[in-house]
């Protein structure tokens, strides 16, 4: 019955209606991206993470929270690592004289690891409590909320990172609604409203939006080309009328 909402356009890629340029961009901040290079699936090296670090600075960006993925199968990212990798950022953007503010946090997979991390209290949060998680996008992990209990449990803010790109949501009133009523936030992704991951994704950031359940906007950026596509994203009307009901939080953190 829903699934039949998010297939009732066919457009997922629009072209832009507003145009764009530095000075509209309603936020300063950015929370998530994948900067830091060689440690993730983002940035392979220093010169692309100064090319897209100096892309944000163009689009009006003053603050970057870089969250590299924090993944037991996949990245394991120590808290060391990542704060050894923004510092390097730091120094290369410093002799360059790009004048743009770094901060590190992470993008934590829900999975074993994560729960071990935050038992130990050894977790990266933006600003002083928010931590930022994702899941698998195609299978709701098992005992979900049990996890994302765990995080409140230990003092945190959970922040879902892009509730949009879940393939697994079929049902979102159920689905992000019951979310909602534990304390999650959501981070949607700028470029999920360009139509960057799809239909699906472009649509259920849509339904987000209109319900006002939109908290953060992140460019979740890994390459030159979502750059690229994040200029076009930008110039959206639909992201201006999304920032115009969701009360976004980007600039607080
Ligand atoms: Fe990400």
């Amino acid at each position: 019955m829903i699934r039949s909402f998010f297939r009732r356009k066919k457009t997922q890629r629009e072209e832009p209606v507003v145009e764009y340029t530095p000075d509209r961009l309603p936020l300063s901040t950015d929370i998530h991206s994948h900067l830091i290079p060689g440690i993730d699936d983002g940035s392979p090296d220093l010169e692309t993470s100064l090319k897209l670090i100096e892309g944000l600075g163009a689009l009006g960006y003053r603050r970057l929270i870089t969250t590299p993925h924090v993944m037991a199968d996949s990245y394991r990212n120590s808290s060391e690592t990542i704060r050894q990798g923004a510092e390097k950022l730091r120094e290369a953007l410093d002799q360059k004289g790009i004048s743009i503010e770094i901060k590190a946090a992470a993008e934590y997979y829900l999975d074993e690891e994560f729960l071990r991390r935050l038992e130990r209290e050894d977790i990266l949060t933006i600003g002083d409590r928010m931590v930022l998680f994702e899941t698998s996008y195609y299978n709701e992990p098992l005992s979900f909320e049990k996890q994302v209990y765990e995080i409140s449990a230990r003092g945190y803010q959970p922040l879902l990172a892009h509730p949009e790109r879940y393939r697994y949501v079929e049902d979102p009133e159920t689905f992000y609604g019951r979310l909602r009523e534990m304390g999650v936030s959501f981070q949607v992704n700028i470029n999920s409203l360009g139509g960057y991951y799809g239909r699906e994704a472009a649509q259920k950031a849509l339904w987000l939006g209109e319900k006002g359940w939109i908290d953060y906007l992140g460019s979740d950026l890994h390459t030159v080309k979502q750059l690229e596509f994040l200029e076009k994203s930008l110039g959206l009307e639909k992201f201006y009328q999304l920032v115009s009901i969701n009360p976004i939080k980007n600039d607080k953190m």
